[in-house]
């Protein structure tokens, strides 16, 4: 049995996780899925960086005291969206673990150990949103091009790692071995580089509280890249692990200062790290500050895991930057998802329950077909072994497109009239065709393939059963249920920006009551609201505690927007909304012009 362990990044919980995040974790998930149903010893990893400067200024703004509460209400929210998007990750590292501090003290002193560490004064700039030190060439307009944010300038005493020491190990280990970085672009981009020569670097930073502190100087917080790096080592017995999944970002911590530090402490360096690119989202850079960070919780809801999981791999090639709207998702959906896949897989099932009493009718296998199926599963295979997913999936689909022409081509629907076995032979080739469909698709979009497996009455457990044409005679097949159900695109005229009535509308907005208000312990913005509505009352979490006495609230009319996700805020569950005019520093709620019922909604 071969050994297959795959990580992603391990992401910073100073916000939720939004698509881009999904991204990556997504195809990571699809690859453990089919390295497991190949028969692989899998060990899929992922997790949080909690030990993050970011933690502790995003723990302050939502008015958490307690960071460490904060980490695990937003560790709740990621492996919540993780759930949703059905992640089979077989354990989730948070670096506030004691089992990651230990590895990371240990790692620490080995290296220390080597004669690798010193300590010395950096002067020099830190981006708070890189997490790392930055050089004058790397800014833009004076700011961070990644974070448009200015450096500080920053002077203090650290622990230095040796990393130029290995300047040359890495730089051969590269040239020696392509596939270790991929794609070439980013081979290149590292190669590059490490040419240029290499610095030693800064694990250590004074006067931090929040992290994992220096071992044997509690003066000393371990600088957050080389304490998250180490997260990697958790499954020791799997190390080193095969596929480290990136985006482009983070190449150089990945490519260049991992390897130095496994090189220095004695471990095998990783097989691979694949650095694909970055999505935007219609266009732009997601951001909260512009306002486009769609909440994958939202798309499930609205498409389904599988449909967004199909996006997301088939919409942009692996490797590449792309782009991701709503109405490009549900183009894939009507055009490949509902027209190709599910007409196939739904025609054939509606002839076999029609015509053919729900049985597959005997017939002949036809050879030809069946190798020209194993033949394609086995470039899938290549495939996915080289991590082309998108090109995976999209022979995936092909293979359907292939069964939609089989089907047309030999018109089972005359054949049935003209002479039956012609139109059994068809089917029972089909059906075969539609059993490699749900092998093949199954790491990629789970939850279909187990409803797809349930209508054929199959149980999938390998990989191998794509390649066969092995459906008998006689095997029983269910009543087909649609799979996908097409949507509407929108007018592709409209103006970008601009909002449609029906989106408009799926705000609801009511006037409500105040009924009770009260200061949160602990917290100087929030206050808790109880608002009535009709018949039913609503708590909302507000940040007004600055801008009214809690008392001169109550009995106030005010708007809320009720169907809002709730939210946690300083550890209450906020139920609804209120709308404010806010003017600068000042606050204003909105409320009626004249007294109205209670619930009326806002239109
Ligand atoms: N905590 C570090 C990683 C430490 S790994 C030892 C970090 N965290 S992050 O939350 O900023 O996540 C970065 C990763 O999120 C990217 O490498 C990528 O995997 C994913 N993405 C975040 N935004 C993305 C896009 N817009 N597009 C594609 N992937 C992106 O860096």
């Amino acid at each position: 049995m071969a050994k297959f362990y795959i990580t992603t990044p391990i992401y910073y919980i100073n916000a939720v996780p939004h698509i881009g995040h999904a991204y990556t974790t997504v195809v990571a998930d699809v690859l453990a899925r089919w390295h497991r149903l190949r028969g692989d010893e899998v060990f899929f990893l992922t997790g949080l960086d909690e030990n993050s400067v970011k933690t502790v200024e995003a723990a302050g703004e939502q008015d958490f005291e307690d960071i460490q509460a904060y980490a695990d209400s937003m560790a709740e929210m990621w492996v919540g969206a993780w759930r949703l998007f059905n992640i089979s990750y077989d354990d989730f590292i948070r670096t506030t673990q004691e089992r990651h501090s230990r590895n990371v003290r240990e790692f620490f002193k080995r290296i220390q150990g080597r004669e690798d560490i010193y300590k010395g004064t950096y002067e020099g700039l830190y981006c708070e949103g890189c997490e790392a030190y930055v050089t004058e060439d790397e800014l833009v307009d004076g700011k961070c091009p990644l974070h448009q944010r200015e450096p500080k300038l920053i002077k203090e005493e650290n622990y230095f790692f040796k990393l130029s020491k290995y300047r040359d190990r890495i730089l051969k280990h590269i040239e020696a071995n392509p596939g270790f970085i991929q794609p070439e672009a980013r081979r290149n981009e590292v190669l590059s580089f490490l040419r240029r020569g290499l610095k030693d670097v800064s694990i250590s930073r004074p006067g931090l509280e929040w992290g994992i502190k220096v071992p044997g100087d509690s003066t000393q917080t371990v600088w957050v890249w080389f304490d998250a790096l180490i997260n990697y080592m958790l499954p020791r017995d799997y190390w080193p692990a095969d596929a480290h999944l990136i985006a482009k970002d983070i190449l150089r911590f990945h490519c260049v200062v991992w390897p130095g530090m496994l090189l220095s402490a004695g471990y095998e360096l990783p097989r691979q790290i694949f650095a694909h690119g970055f999505l935007t989202v219609n266009g732009q850079k997601i951001s909260k500050s512009l306002g486009n960070v769609i909440d994958p919780a939202y798309l499930i809801e609205k498409y389904s895991a599988d449909v967004v999981r199909y996006f997301l791999i088939r919409e942009v090639s692996f490797g590449q930057d792309g782009d991701f709207s709503e109405e490009k998702l549900r183009t894939r959906l009507n055009d490949e998802l509902a027209d190709v896949l599910g007409n196939f897989v739904h025609r054939v099932l509606t002839f076999i329950q029609t015509r053919f009493g729900g049985k597959v009718p005997g017939g002949k296998i036809d050879e030809e077909l069946e190798a020209e199926l194993c033949g394609r599963v086995e470039e899938i295979e290549k495939l996915l072994d080289d991590l082309e997913v998108t090109q995976a999936l999209e022979r995936i689909i092909a293979i359907a497109g292939r069964g939609n022409e089989y089907f047309q081509s030999h018109r089972p629907w005359e054949a049935v009239k003209s002479g039956p076995p012609k139109a059994a032979d068809c089917l029972l080739n089909c059906i075969n065709i539609v059993k490699t469909l749900c092998v093949t698709l199954q790491p990629f979009m789970p939850s279909t393939c187990e409803k797809l497996a349930e209508q054929l009455n199959l149980r999938i457990t390998s990989w191998g059963q794509a390649k066969k044409f092995d459906i008998k005679a006689g095997h029983p097949v269910q009543k087909p249920v649609i799979l996908f159900k097409k949507l509407q695109t929108q007018n592709p005229s409209r103006q970008e920006g601009l909002v449609s009535i029906e989106d408009f509308n799926k705000l609801d907005i009511r006037i409500g009551n105040v009924v009770n208000a009260e200061s949160i312990p602990g917290s100087k913005k929030l206050l808790k609201l109880e608002v009535e509505l009709a018949g039913e009352r609503r708590v909302a979490v507000a940040g007004v505690a600055e801008h009214y006495p809690p008392k001169e609230l109550i009995g106030k009319q005010v708007v809320v927007v009720v169907n809002l996700e709730p939210v946690r805020l300083a550890g209450i569950k906020s139920e609804c909304m209120l709308l404010a005019a806010v003017d600068g520093m000042k606050i204003s709620l909105l409320s009626v012009d004249k007294p109205v019922k209670l619930g009326t909604k806002v239109e």
